[in-house]
């Protein structure tokens, strides 16, 4: 009987796309896929530390696997990602949860087969992560990916900006561009697959520059060359590196979706300045403006963070009016979370919780009406929308993006598998706040 893994994934697309490389390293050595983590014979735990409740969630976890471990000495438990980038997590595991088998970093995935191996053979607990890995690749891997017409494609490892309230220049290292050449040779190779839209990923795609001097502009321009894609979309752009040369690319690169992913983080500059992000809210409105010049249909969500050290009344309004003036299509938002080695963890004028949750309410109900809004412009119209599965609610609905990376559920007479992996027109029949309803309407 062949070996069984499973994976639970916490976090951004960059873990979900970690995730899909473990999992075929673990399906070439010959293990199988199986729904029910407390069932396999190696379950990994690919981890979050961008905020404290991650953390919270990821100790919970791992103490539901006590029992598992107990009953079965073979089942071997490998936690990954962010978390053990930092020491003080290792410890933790190392003291309180003694049933965790292998324990590796973010940025040296490609040696889990050989821990496994080792850890099979000895039985001993094994432990590797590395900072800053010069040598961060994944172009001999050959990743299990979750969806069959769309791709996540790292072109960036790790982060130099520092935010100062962010952790991930800790947890993914410096930043490294993979060569234009690899990344296009990769997408190229996912095309007789059925890959029709690919996502490149960083942590911050407009810094994207190659040991050859392309820059993102230059990157987006080659994969929109590639026959067989249809889609591309990124994440997630920087407002302080955006340039007019990547702006224009929604002029000229036809398969480049209309839809950007812009983190404002907060509209106050006396903040913004504190949050050491390079931009101020006029710069930034700049910026929404030349897209809107360049792709006046273009779709734009963000990230917001309240209770920022020091926040007040003020700054807060500053970022209830930036969004206002935007109006977002969708936003993130979440309340500040201290993270450990950060500065702004050491900051002195810490928000009480009380003032963040009746701040992160507002700010909600103000993103919430103004996506709903919105969403009524597409009542009534037609969308190309590209199926990506069944709606878990009904079987009998369809769920897939416009190319503004609106979710479409939509119903069809033909069947859901006739529809995959290609764009369908629908009609728009109904506007939510997070989602949009229609029929297909395709000859
Ligand atoms: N607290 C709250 N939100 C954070 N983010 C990153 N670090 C923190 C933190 N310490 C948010 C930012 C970022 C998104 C991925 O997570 O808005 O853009
Ligand atoms: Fe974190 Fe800022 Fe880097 Fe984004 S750009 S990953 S928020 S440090």
């Amino acid at each position: 009987m062949s070996r069984k893994y499973n994976i639970i994934t916490y976090g951004c697309q960059m873990n979900e796309h970690d995730s899909e490389n473990i999992a075929g390293l673990l399906e070439s050595m010959g293990y199988e896929h199986c729904d029910d983590p407390y069932k396999a014979d190696v379950t990994v735990i690919n981890t979050c530390s961008v905020r404290e409740n991650a953390d919270k969630r990821f100790f919970g976890t791992l103490g539901q696997f006590k029992k598992i471990r107990k009953n079965d000495p073979n089942f071997v438990l490998a936690v990954c990602g962010c978390m053990p980038q930092q020491p003080r997590v290792v410890e933790e595991i190392n003291k309180r949860f003694s049933w965790v088998d292998i324990v590796f970093g973010t940025q040296n995935i490609s040696e889990f087969p050989d821990l496994l191996e080792e850890r099979l053979r000895t039985g001993r607990r094994m432990r590797s992560i590395i900072d800053n890995n010069p040598d961060i690749n994944e172009d001999d891997m050959k990743p299990v990916r979750m969806h069959r017409h769309k791709a996540l494609v790292n072109i960036t490892y790790g982060c130099n900006n520092f935010c100062t309230y962010c952790i991930v220049p800790y947890t993914r290292g410096r930043e490294k561009s993979r060569p234009l050449s690899v990344i296009c040779n990769e997408i190229k190779s996912l095309v007789p697959d059925g890959v029709i839209e690919v996502m490149l990923l960083g942590q911050n795609v407009d810094s994207y520059r190659d040991m050859a001097g392309n820059s993102f502009a230059d990157l987006i321009r080659a994969v929109n060359d590639i026959d067989g894609i249809e889609r591309i979309r990124f994440m997630t752009s920087h407002p302080k590196d955006i340039s007019d040369d990547m702006i224009e690319c929604f002029n000229t690169c036809p398969k480049l979706c209309h839809n950007i992913h812009l983190p404002v983080q907060s509209g106050s500059d006396r903040i913004l300045k504190r949050m050491n992000r390079h931009y101020d809210r006029s710069q930034y409105l700049a910026i929404v403006d030349k897209l809107r010049s360049v792709c006046p249909d273009i779709t734009i969500s963000t990230d917001i963070i309240v209770g920022f050290p020091g926040e007040n009344d003020e700054d807060f309004e500053e970022t209830l009016d930036i969004a206002k003036k935007v109006r977002y299509d969708s936003a993130f938002t979440f309340i500040y979370s201290p993270r450990e080695g950060t500065p702004a963890a050491k900051f002195e004028d810490q928000i009480p919780d009380s003032v963040c949750h009746e701040r992160f309410d507002r700010l909600v109900d103000v993103m919430n009406s103004i996506s709903y809004e919105k969403n009524q412009e597409y009542k009534g119209k037609i969308y190309e929308v590209i199926p990506e599965g069944i709606s878990e609610k009904d079987a009998h609905t369809i769920s897939g993006r416009t190319d503004g990376f609106k979710l479409v559920n939509f119903t069809s007479d033909k069947s859901p598998e006739k529809l995959m992996g290609r764009k369908v027109k629908v009609m728009i029949t109904e506007s939510k706040t997070f989602s949009l309803e229609g029929v297909e309407v395709s000859d």
